[in-house]
């Protein structure tokens, strides 16, 4: 293979940049020409193609962001869409690409490998909601980032006994919820994967009031519902104070964390060493601490769902 491609699709996720060095310097050291394709399949379509050298991805594996920039693009879910990719990537010679984003990216990606430009998918999306896959590019710092704004908000909550429930991230996922309120010690967490009843939230609230605590934290995922809505309804059905955060897309910037940076450098450089032996159509990804290599159609089947351990066990340490 002596021309590969990377582009970045949806939402963006720390560690992308840190996965587009990987995949240009390991081509390079395999002899290659590397391009990058700014703004995912929409760039891909219109030809916005650049060449990357070794310096073009100096000191970029401690930020946040893409530098190739992202994009969401209907027109790549036609199949014109589809064959105007194709034929951009035949006419620039590229026999390979590496795609990092998350599942709707990793579709594109399928389909120009059952077109003949073999891919490979790096899973990038702060949200950990891919199968098949430890943790993806991103969901440690993001995880991380929220973990450091709520330890602010809970300086205030204590100061004015209140009561504050922080909504994050996580469309279709509960993932950073769980991982946030463990590690934040939060009265609840609701998520969209468990049903929760709104009489047991106020009752742990009440508990912990009643043994003393200053102030109470309520994580919400974004996909369980609104955290507007359900600090409002707390107010209404108790007589608590109750203050809403929502993080937002504060938790998809910033500095990647060191686990997200090797993470982007093993999976970079796993990715390109496939396509150059040949692999294709795959998404690379560490499973039990391993690094392996799953073929997109078992990505797309297997079913998926948070680590519920962690559930049971932030039940338990908020008694
Ligand atoms: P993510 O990759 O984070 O899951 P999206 O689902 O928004 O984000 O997908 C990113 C992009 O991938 C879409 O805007 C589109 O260009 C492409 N894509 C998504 N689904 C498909 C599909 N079924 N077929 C072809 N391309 C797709
Ligand atoms: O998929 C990552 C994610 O940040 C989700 O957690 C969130 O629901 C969504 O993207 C937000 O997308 P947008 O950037 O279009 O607002």
């Amino acid at each position: 293979m002596k021309k590969i491609a990377v582009l970045t699709s949806g939402g963006d996720s720390p560690g992308m940049n840190a996965a587009i060095r990987a995949v240009v310097r390991t081509g390079i050291y395999y002899g290659m020409d590397i391009v990058g394709i700014r703004r995912g399949y929409l760039g891909l379509i219109n030809e916005d193609i650049v060449p990357m050298s070794l310096g073009s991805v100096a000191d970029i594996i401690q930020r946040g962001g893409t530098i190739l920039y992202t994009a969401r693009c209907e027109q790549f879910k036609t199949p014109e869409g589809q064959k105007q990719g194709y034929d951009v990537l035949k006419k620039n010679q590229i026999e390979g690409l590496v795609v990092i984003g998350g599942d709707g990216s990793f579709r594109g990606a399928q389909i120009l490998s059952h077109m003949g430009i073999p891919t490979i998918g790096i899973p990038g999306t702060i949200d950990n909601d891919i199968p098949c896959c430890d943790t993806t590019l991103g969901f440690d710092t993001a995880v991380n980032t929220a973990i450091e704004a709520i330890d602010k908000i809970r300086d205030t909550a204590t100061s004015h006994d209140r009561t504050y429930v922080v909504e994050v991230m996580g469309r279709h996922a509960g993932d950073i919820a769980l991982h946030v309120g463990l590690a934040d010690g939060a009265e609840s967490i609701l998520i969209a994967e468990k049903t929760f009843d709104m009489d047991e939230v106020i009752s742990r609230l009440e508990r912990g009031v009643a043994r003393g605590k200053k102030h109470s934290i309520i994580i919400v995922a974004e996909g369980a519902g609104s955290g507007v809505e359900i600090g409002k309804y707390l107010m209404d059905h108790t007589g608590f104070e109750v203050r809403v955060t929502v993080l937002g897309h504060i938790q998809r910037g910033g500095a990647p964390s060191a686990r997200d940076r090797v993470l982007a450098s093993q999976l970079g450089h796993q990715a390109v060493t496939l396509l150059q032996s040949g692999v294709a159509g795959k998404m690379v990804a560490t499973q039990g601490g391993r690094i392996h290599a799953v073929d997109f159609d078992t990505v797309f089947t297997t079913p998926r769902e948070p680590d519920m351990s962690l559930y049971d066990i932030a039940e338990i340490l908020s008694i």
